[in-house]
Parts: C-alpha cells; structure tokens; sequence
C-alpha cells in the first residue's frame, strides 16, 4: 500500500470494467472518481460496488439545480457510500449548503463532503469572457471558491492555473485538480494539461487521473510511476 494522492477517474463503458480496474489498482491510488458516463449507464449502484472496495469514492455528477433537487440527490449519493459528490459552485450558497445537508444525512454521520466545480477546465478565457464579460477564469474561480467556503463546503475542483487562486482566498479547503499529464507523455491534444508535479508545486491535494493510468499498456506500472513524481514533488 502506497500513500497517493491519485483520484483515479473510472471513465470506462460498463460497470464491470470500471471494478475490475480498481479492484486492481486498489493499493496505488487515494481514491476512485466516477463520472457522468457510468452514472447515466449503469446507475449509480456502481457507487456501492466500488465503496466496498474500501476506498473513498468520489461522485462527479456536477449538480446544479433548485437546492431540493440537490438535496434529494446528494442523499441519495451519500446512501450509496461516497465519500466526496461535485456540484457546481455557481448554483449558490443554499444549494452547497443543500448538498452539504444531503449527503450528511444520506450517509448517516459518515465521514463524507461536497466538493464544489468552479470552472470547467474545457473552458477557454474567450468562453469565460463570453459568459461573464469582464472577467477571466481567475477572478471567477476566485469568486467562487470564496462562495464555495462561505457554504461550508468541504473543498474545490479547479484547474492547476487556478489552484494558487484557490488556495489564496480558501486556505482551508481541499483542491481537487484533473486535467494531468505525466511528465513523459506526449501532451499534444492537452493544451491546458500540468504535470503532477506542476499541480503538487501548485498546491493540489488530490489529483484527478485518468487515461494516463486506465489506458496505460500496464495501469499499474504508469500508476506507480505517476506516485514517484508527486512524492519527488512534494519532498522538493
Ligand atoms: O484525461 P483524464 O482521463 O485523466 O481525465 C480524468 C478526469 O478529469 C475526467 O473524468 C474529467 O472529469 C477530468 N478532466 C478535466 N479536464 C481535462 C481533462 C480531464 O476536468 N482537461
């Protein structure tokens, strides 16, 4: 067992897939993340069956909607045993505290949190600009990772750009950062791709990975790998 700060995001097509996988890399990641894709295929029963593996498993659904809807949602994800659910940050204050609220009581007084999207990293500044004139994915991950903290929530999801922004403004919280790319991998379709170590220098907490481990010729050599390079990071 190695202490790692790897979220590993199980974007596979069955549920089978995405256990066998972890079942696998079990011993070499924090965590598993399971997104969209799985949630809106196999259910998300596949929250259960990756929690009695005995990692923390952190549900990507990105909910926004009326804080009833989020509160009925969360209670449901926190039934099922994750430990971490995304909502977006710009739903406001009350649907954080909202989802807080659900997934407190879904889980029972588990050890579980809400962790808030600020700013999708597909997002261009000429998409931001477009949206919010005037402003840039800095101020506005700024602005809402300050709202994200003011709910009580319990950490971030930014890109690593942003991860000082964060750290400035919620000291306190968790930062999630996705988006990685091992320093060895060619990085030619990922124009807004870091390191591990970049995102480590950053001020990350966790790291979101995906296909650079499920894809690998050997997932568990690349995961190993990917390990070394965030501990040589965060000795130096
Ligand atoms: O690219 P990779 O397979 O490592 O992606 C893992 C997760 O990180 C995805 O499930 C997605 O949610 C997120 N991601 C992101 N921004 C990127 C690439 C991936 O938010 N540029």
């Amino acid at each position: 067992m190695v202490t790692s700060r790897i979220l590993l995001a199980l974007d596979l097509p069955s549920a089978d897939e995405a256990v066998t996988i972890a079942q696998r890399l079990k011993d070499h990641v924090a965590g598993f993340k399971i997104g969209l894709g799985l949630l809106m295929g196999p259910g998300p029963a596949t929250t259960a069956a990756l929690a009695r593996i005995g990692l923390p498993v952190f549900v990507d659904a990105k909910l926004h909607d009326i804080p009833s809807q989020v509160e009925a949602a969360a209670r449901r994800v926190g039934q099922y045993g994750a430990r971490w659910l995304t909502v977006h940050a710009s739903g406001g204050r009350t649907m954080m505290e909202a989802a807080n609220e659900g997934m407190r009581s879904g889980a029972g007084g588990g050890d579980v949190g809400i962790l808030a999207v600020t700013v999708l990293t597909s997002l261009e500044p000429g998409d931001v600009e477009k949206i919010a004139p005037g402003t840039t994915p800095g101020k506005l991950v700024s602005r809402l990772a300050r709202a994200a903290a003011d709910a009580g929530v319990e950490g971030v999801v930014c890109g690593v750009p942003e991860l000082g922004v964060v750290a400035d403004v919620a000291p306190d919280m968790v930062r999630v950062t996705p988006g990685i790319r091992p320093a060895a991998m060619d990085r030619a379709d990922q124009r807004r791709s870091a390191t591990p170590a970049e995102a480590v220098a950053r001020g990350a907490d966790y790291l979101v990975v995906g296909r650079p481990i499920t894809a690998a010729a050997n997932p568990v050599e690349a995961v190993a790998r990917i390990n070394e390079e965030i501990a040589g990071a965060s000795r130096g």
